[in-house]
């Protein structure tokens, strides 16, 4: 049964630990990584739209990810959400002890790896989970340490879910859909975050901060840090490092989209490795499906020529799948397919 003392924030690491060292075969290969690769970055203050939609769509399609500038989430937002999740993480481990739990389930968690009770070899990476949808029922549990937790990370929840809907908008109308169509399809969705502290590491080439993985939700979008990259994505069976741009948010379709696109968007592998030299942080914020939708490709996604590639279920069954495997394995929508 693992512990809060399991916790990597908590202590400075001089040696690594072999429950955190892959095997030959799994290791990151840090060396080969395509160091100066771009993502797409898309204007969204463009007055273009037809271009802005059309550029959206072009990254889904090529590369599952892209970046967003003129977001309009204020760059003091930002900084100060990066600032309040550190002192989080620097928090004295007693008090950081009280949040700890390894049971996904639970809606409000600091945890440590990804899935402690399954897995065989862990990542280095602690996190805290929080549920953010509606925020008056999950704002009460959050951290009050630090004094300003509660208020910055709800103001940034509230102006991440509306980022969310604008791109949805976009992303429908790239699909051909009317533009209300994710928004409406997905119903009165849930909203996660995760707040990813990655220590300095000893041994980056052996370790993950987080494993190869889809997400298993709609969209995610990640505020990272601005000094350290860590971020990685698979492209053209190449993984590219994914350079930090300050004031830009990082966004990634997740399983629900390649769903819902019939696979024509595409919810890509990525993962995060760790630094010897220093420490790392992202926020990743999950919009996710209404657990009862009935979810699987757009009807008028599918024709003759493109049958549907998936079948219908609920995001209800989806997610239990999904945390009952370890992250790695085949893309957790493979099992879902016609
Ligand atoms: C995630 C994720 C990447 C990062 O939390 O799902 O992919 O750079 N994070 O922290
Ligand atoms: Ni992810």
């Amino acid at each position: 049964m693992a512990t809060e003392h399991q916790l990597l924030s908590t202590a400075v690491h001089e040696t690594m630990p072999g429950k955190y060292v892959r095997p030959v075969s799994q290791r990151p290969r840090l060396t080969e990584v395509v160091p100066d690769a771009r993502i797409p970055v898309v204007d969204l203050a463009s007055p273009d739209r037809a271009a802005v939609v059309s550029a959206i769509g072009d990254a889904c399609r090529t590369h599952g990810f892209f970046q967003v500038k003129n977001h309009g989430i204020d760059s003091t937002l930002l900084t100060a959400v990066m600032a309040v999740a550190r002192d989080f993480f620097r928090l004295p481990a007693e008090e950081k002890a009280k949040l700890y739990s390894d049971d996904p389930a639970r809606k409000i968690r600091l945890s440590t790896s990804f899935n402690v009770r399954k897995e065989t070899v862990h990542n280095w990476r602690d996190y805290l989970r929080l549920h953010c949808y509606p925020l008056d029922q999950f704002v009460p549990d959050w951290p009050s340490n630090p004094a300003s937790f509660k208020e910055i990370m709800s103001t940034y929840c509230m102006e991440v879910r509306e980022l969310g809907f604008r791109l949805y908008a976009a992303i429908s109308e790239s699909l051909g859909l009317d533009d209300g169509y994710i928004k409406k399809t997905l119903g009165e969705q849930e909203q996660h975050m995760a707040v990813n502290f990655y220590p300095q590491c000893p041994e980056p080439e052996l370790t993950y901060g987080l494993p190869a993985h889809t997400d298993p939700n709609a969209l995610t979008i990640l505020l990272m840090d601005d000094q350290v990259a860590g971020l990685q994505v698979l492209n053209g069976g190449k993984w590219i490092a994914v350079n930090p741009q300050p004031g830009a948010l990082v966004i990634n379709i997740g399983d629900q989209l390649q769903a819902l696109s019939n696979g024509k968007y595409r919810s890509v592998w990525h993962r995060a490795v760790v630094n010897s030299d220093r420490e790392r942080m992202s926020v990743a914020s999950f919009l996710c499906p209404c657990n009862s939708v009935e979810l699987g490709p757009a009807a008028k996604l599918v024709t003759e020529e493109s049958p549907a590639v998936y079948r219908n279920y609920t995001y209800d069954e989806y997610y239990k799948k999904f945390w009952s495997r370890n992250l790695d394995q085949e893309h957790c929508l493979e099992l879902f397919r016609t």
